[in-house]
């Protein structure tokens, strides 16, 4: 059983992108692997959250990938600063990353563009702390998308660096996990692109029905097709990929040749997409929050998740003290 670790940002809802994106994989990677899922609030501190938002934004993350099907028992779920043999590794392994190549990350170039006023020490080493998320678990596997492959490279050239330094293959060389064809690419209802946090582009699983039939009405389309069987347009094609993904294949297939027989009117599609949406995010909406309510549930399950993590981050921390010469008296 390969060990894989999966960080998850500590801000902002799930989208329907990123559950056919990520999370639904996620249930499905825990099946045949020892899973370790942790929330990155250190990592948010770079961005200055305000103390009454930060432990808040943990709990609806938290919150979400439960209802998502993340099974607090066959997998370790915790939160990352109830972790604090992370911080520790954080430091050992900060003495061995140069600052050159921290400055030259595509990640912290992004940051200094969108926040120049702030360029602090944690967004230079976040790529260190990553590393140390991962190396402390001595994950062999991460699920990272394209905006992170490049620090999971970094993680792989410290863990490398340190085995060198040291003369040991203490740490394996953490892969990207790989979904393969199950990878979804899910748009965005304005017409282009993927379903992100932009303003009106995604549907949250916390969305309401009211919410959700606002939204998808409100989708851009086209003037509607002119000659019969031709190519949809994006929007129309981004329609159609949403629809095949929460309805069934006859309603799909029926949208489908009316828009081939240019008999289609968006209105009917949009609302049959609105209500199948609606049939498929309700039962993750309810259980979204049932659990955020149950603040007794919500403890346990963090408190189980970090008892896990620090056991096999101790005896990671352990292990790399003593590799590095640091003895008690
Ligand atoms: N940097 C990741 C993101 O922004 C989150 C993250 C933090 C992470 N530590 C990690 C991901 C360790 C994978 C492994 O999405």
């Amino acid at each position: 059983m390969e060990t894989v670790l999966s960080g998850i940002r500590s801000t902002g809802n799930l989208h329907l992108g990123n559950y056919f994106g990520a999370v639904r994989n996620f249930v499905k990677m825990q099946e045949n692997n020892h899973c370790f899922f942790f929330i990155a609030d250190y990592h948010s501190l770079t961005t200055y959250p305000a103390p009454e938002d930060l432990h808040n934004s943990v709990r609806t993350v938290l919150s979400e990938y439960l209802a998502c099907g993340i099974d607090p028992e066959k997998s370790a779920i915790f939160v990352q600063s109830d972790v604090r043999e992370i911080p520790e590794l954080y430091l050992l392994l900060n003495m061995n990353a140069y600052v050159g190549e921290l400055e030259r990350t595509t990640s912290f170039k992004d940051k200094i563009r969108t926040q120049p006023d702030n360029v602090n020490a944690g967004l230079l080493t976040y790529p260190v702390l990553m590393a140390a998320d991962i190396l402390i678990h001595k994950a062999n596997k991460v699920p990272v998308g394209k905006d992170q492959e490049q620090n999971l490279e970094m993680a792989r050239k410290f863990a490398k660096r340190f085995n060198f330094m040291y003369k040991t293959e203490y740490f394996p060389e953490p892969m990207p996990y790989n979904f393969g064809e199950e990878l979804v690419k899910v748009p965005g209802l304005d017409g282009t692109g993927k379903m992100g946090k932009t303003a009106g582009n995604g549907i949250y699983l916390i969305d309401d029905a009211a919410t959700i039939r606002k939204k998808v009405m409100r989708a851009v389309t086209d003037s509607g097709p002119t000659v019969e069987n031709q190519t949809p347009t994006e929007p129309i094609q981004n329609l159609f990929t949403l629809l095949k993904l929460v309805s069934s294949t006859d309603t799909s297939d029926f949208f489908e040749n009316q828009y081939k027989n240019c008999s289609i009117r968006y209105g009917d599609l949009k609302k049959q997409l609105a209500e199948d949406i609606i049939l498929f995010t309700a039962p993750i909406r309810e259980k979204i929050l049932e659990i955020n309510a149950d603040k007794e549930y919500l403890r346990k399950t963090a408190r189980v998740g970090a008892e896990k993590a620090r056991e096999s981050a101790s005896k990671t921390l352990e292990d790399v003290r003593r590799i590095i010469g640091f003895k008690t008296f």
